[in-house]
Order: structure tokens, then sequence, then C-alpha cells
């Protein structure tokens, strides 16, 4: 039951670039808010000073680390813990890695901050969604270009980062496809944005062109507020309230990539999804 009309939203990613801007606004328009941030983390210092600026009442902390799904679960049973109910979920942490790196678990790093740590979090957490609750899963327009490997979370030897991004951003957009579906007659929203390209931290290239960048690009591309917006957009607006399923951008549905061949890797992902330990979650 809720205690009070005040939406409860919970922003992953909270102190990055686009989590900053979602979740002032999102306080702004008066809901209470979880932040939720890697554990010990230089993120720790925004979410406290964001506690001590708006009060207990208002901001309270989640310390996740999406690359491990141990911490995953950790993260919802204290979630589950303390709260009776979430109107908002926002997975909009994500990560652009430079070099190989695997999980605590084993697998590929991408595939599990970006896909499968948002969705077992999702997945745990489903007891305090319900009618009208809003689940905006962060994409991004690389999606397009993405391809699932066979072998699933795994990703072939040779090391692209972008293709490595781009196949957990699509396996991301495949699994929330999947949970909008499952959960429509429950009357929650499962939805996607495109915030398109940025300035913040992730779309550093690791290359000598950076301090280039730095001057001539990032002032030019889309800041974190416009980036931000239309995932404020599908948390708050009402002319979006039982729409599901739907991939945005710009405040606006666009169409998912009409490769067929990827959207039957959907079974391939959902099926390895649910090997996974979900603490008998199954829904
Ligand atoms: N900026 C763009 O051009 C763009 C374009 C398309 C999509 N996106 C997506 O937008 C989302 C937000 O990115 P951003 O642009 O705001 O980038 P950002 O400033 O780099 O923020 C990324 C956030 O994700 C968090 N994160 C990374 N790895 C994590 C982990 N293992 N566990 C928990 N949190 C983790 C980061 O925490 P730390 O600070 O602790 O690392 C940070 O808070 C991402 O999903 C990204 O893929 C961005």
């Amino acid at each position: 039951m809720k205690s009070n009309n005040r939406k409860t939203a919970l922003v992953t990613g909270a102190n990055g670039g686009l989590g900053r801007e979602i979740s002032k606004e999102l306080i702004k328009s008066g809901c209470k808010i979880i932040l939720s941030c890697r554990p010990g983390s230089e993120g720790m210092k925004f979410c406290r000073s964001m506690v001590s600026e708006y009060g207990e009442e208002t901001v309270s902390i989640l310390e996740m680390d999406l690359s491990s799904l141990e911490s995953v679960r950790q993260a919802a049973l204290m979630l589950k813990d303390k709260e009776d109910h979430l109107d908002i979920l926002i997975n909009n942490a994500g990560m652009l890695g430079w070099k190989p790196e695997i999980t605590p678990e084993g697998y590929e790093m991408h595939n599990v901050v970006n896909c499968l740590g948002p969705v077992m979090f999702t997945w745990l957490i489903k007891p305090l969604l319900g009618k009208g609750s809003r689940v905006i899963n962060t994409v991004s327009v690389m999606l397009r270009r993405g391809k699932i490997p066979v072998y699933f979370p795994m990703s072939p030897q040779k090391f692209n980062r972008f293709e490595r991004y781009a196949c957990s951003k699509l396996a991301f957009t495949l699994c929330s496809i999947r949970m909008a579906s499952l959960w429509k007659e429950e009357g929650i929203s499962v939805n996607m944005v495109d915030p398109g390209i940025v300035n913040t931290p992730i779309i550093k290239l690791h290359k000598w062109v950076d301090p280039l960048a730095d001057i001539f690009f990032r002032p030019v591309i889309r800041q974190a507020p416009r980036g931000a917006s239309t995932t404020v957009f599908l948390a708050l607006d009402p002319s979006v309230e039982g729409v599901s399923g739907k991939l945005f951008k710009d405040k606006r549905p666009v169409r998912f990539p009409s490769d067929l061949s990827a959207i039957q890797s959907l079974d391939s992902v959902w099926s390895f999804f649910l090997t996974l330990d979900t603490y008998g979650n199954k829904q």
C-alpha cells in the first residue's frame, strides 16, 4: 500500500551524466527517489550530497554493482525489505569499456552491466511493481548494429568495444520486449529510451583524440538535460500511460531494427537469463 501520493522512483547510474539530470528532474516533480550507485565509488559522494541537499524523506541510496549478479541479488533483497512499491524504475546505468573484461561470475562485462544485471534486478524486484508502474530501460542507437553471439553472454575473442556495447544494448532491448509482453496484463509498462549522442563521460574514446573531442565535439552535441528529457517524459507524462514495449527517442516512439535475425535472438537471450539463479522468482 502506498503511504502517500508521492511517486517512488529508482534510478541506476544515478551519479552519471544522464543519471544526475534524471534524478534531479524527478525530485523537482515531487518524487521520492532512490539513487543507485556502485558501492564505495566516487558516485556515492554525489548520492550522499543529494541526501544532504534534499533530505532523507526524499532521497535514499541503494548500493549495487551491476557487474556482479550477487550484488544485484543483494540489492534487490535490500530494496524489497525497505520499500513496499515502486512507481518508476529507470535502468539507466551503463558502460562502454575499453579493454576486455570478465565479470566475477565469468561473463563478458558489457553483457552483464548493460543487460543481464538490470534485467535480473528488474525481475527480482517485480513484487514491488504493480498497475501503473513504469520501467524505463536505457538502450542506444548502437543496438541497430548489435549481433547476439552463439554463446551469449560470452563474446568472440577479438575485442571490439563498440561491437560488445551494441550486442549488450540489443540483448537488453530484446529482454525489455519480453518483459513488456509478460507484464502487460498487470498494467506494468516496460519501454526503452535512446537518449541520442550525449556529452557525458561514457563517450570518451580513450585515445589521443579525446582532448580535441573535448574542445570541438562535446560542446556541439546534445547536452545532458536534453539527453535525459525523453527518460523523464516516459517516467512522468500522462500521455504514455499504458504504452509498453516501445522504443522512444526525442519523446516519440521509433521503429525497432527490421532485421528479423535479431528478433529471433530473443529466445536465446531470454533462455540464458532464465538459467540464472533468480531465487525462485519464476514469473
Ligand atoms: N551518453 C551517450 O551518448 C549515450 C548514448 C546512448 C546511450 N547511453 C546510455 O545512457 C546511460 C547513461 O550513460 P551516461 O551517458 O550518463 O554515461 P556515464 O556518465 O558514464 O554514466 C554511466 C553510469 O553507469 C554507472 N555504471 C557503470 N558501470 C556500473 C556498474 N558495474 N554498476 C553500477 N553502475 C554502473 C556509472 O557509475 P560509475 O560512475 O561508478 O562508473 C554511471 O553512474 C547508459 O546506459 C548509456 O549506455 C548514453
